[in-house]
């Protein structure tokens, strides 16, 4: 089965339809999620808290990341396939090469790194030789001790207009895509309308160009703790996996998730 490109990715940006991806991290739910007709999957760094019960994405390795990456690969009928570089596994531009090689081996066609324009000369390095790369901006997990915690980003003209200043040179260093999670609404609109490449949201509003929902917290599997609010539980009212995955697809395409109460406001 033909699968989804970089090329349908940027074709759907420029004609408005709506990119619903999700996080994935085995076979089995790569197959589900495939065949619901999400578009691209993401091996998130994530898999530290949900298959690995840690409070951070930090202890994750590159070895996870690949192992995880192949799982995904096999399942997967058709989806786009992204993968994290996880913490510490490119702090340079020549580590950053090697470790995608690795992921881009065990089934990646683009993979996922966090920060700004710092990585400028790492994104040139990787697309040079042939990985597509999408940037995660806003609040990027890895830095959680940085930023005191897990906190919404881009409040206030100035944080914002730093957002997207460093989209518009991750875009001009090669980056095919960007991530932005947590900020209010009109952040992540400005970002979509500011490159040309494609921008994916999580708790960023429904204007950005496509969606991403990590698997389990959609499926309402929280290990009993707190979600945060830009989640909604798509098993409710659905009597399967396949449905619920069916019905987050449906969802994003037609802009009714996220609604207002997913977003984030401008001010506190
Ligand atoms: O690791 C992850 O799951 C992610 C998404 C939350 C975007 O980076
Ligand atoms: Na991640």
């Amino acid at each position: 089965m033909p699968g989804i490109t970089l090329t349908h990715l940027q074709k759907m940006k420029v004609s408005g339809e709506k990119i619903a991806m999700l996080t994935c991290y085995d076979a089995t739910f790569a197959h589900e999620a495939s065949h619901a007709g999400v578009d691209m999957l993401l091996i998130g760094d994530t898999l530290g808290m949900i298959l690995q019960g840690h409070d951070s994405t930090l202890p994750v390795t590159l070895e996870d990341m690949v192992y995880h990456t192949a799982s995904v690969k096999r399942g997967n009928a058709g989806s786009f396939i992204i993968a994290d570089l996880s913490f510490m596994t490119y702090s340079n531009p020549e580590q950053a090469l090697y470790s995608s090689g690795q992921l881009m081996q065990a089934g990646a066609q683009m993979v996922k790194l966090e920060g700004g324009e710092w990585l400028c000369d790492s994104v040139r390095q990787l697309t040079r030789n042939g990985v597509p790369v999408c940037a995660h901006i806003g609040l990027t997990p890895q830095s959680v001790n940085m930023f005191g915690g897990f906190k919404v980003q881009g409040r206030g003209q100035q944080q914002a207009q730093a957002l997207i200043d460093a989209a518009i040179k991750l875009e001009a260093a090669g980056a095919a895509m960007i991530l932005v999670e947590a900020v209010p609404s009109s952040v992540g609109k400005a970002l979509s309308e500011s490159v040309t490449v494609p921008v994916i949201g999580i708790g960023a509003g429904v204007d950005t160009d496509g969606q991403v929902l990590v698997l389990h917290d959609m499926l309402g599997l929280s290990q009993g703790g707190k979600v945060p609010k830009f989640v909604r539980n798509f098993m409710v009212g659905q009597e399967s996996i396949q449905a619920a995955l069916k019905s987050y697809v449906a969802a994003v395409k037609e802009g009714s998730f996220p609604a207002s109460e997913h977003a984030y406001a401008e001010q506190v």
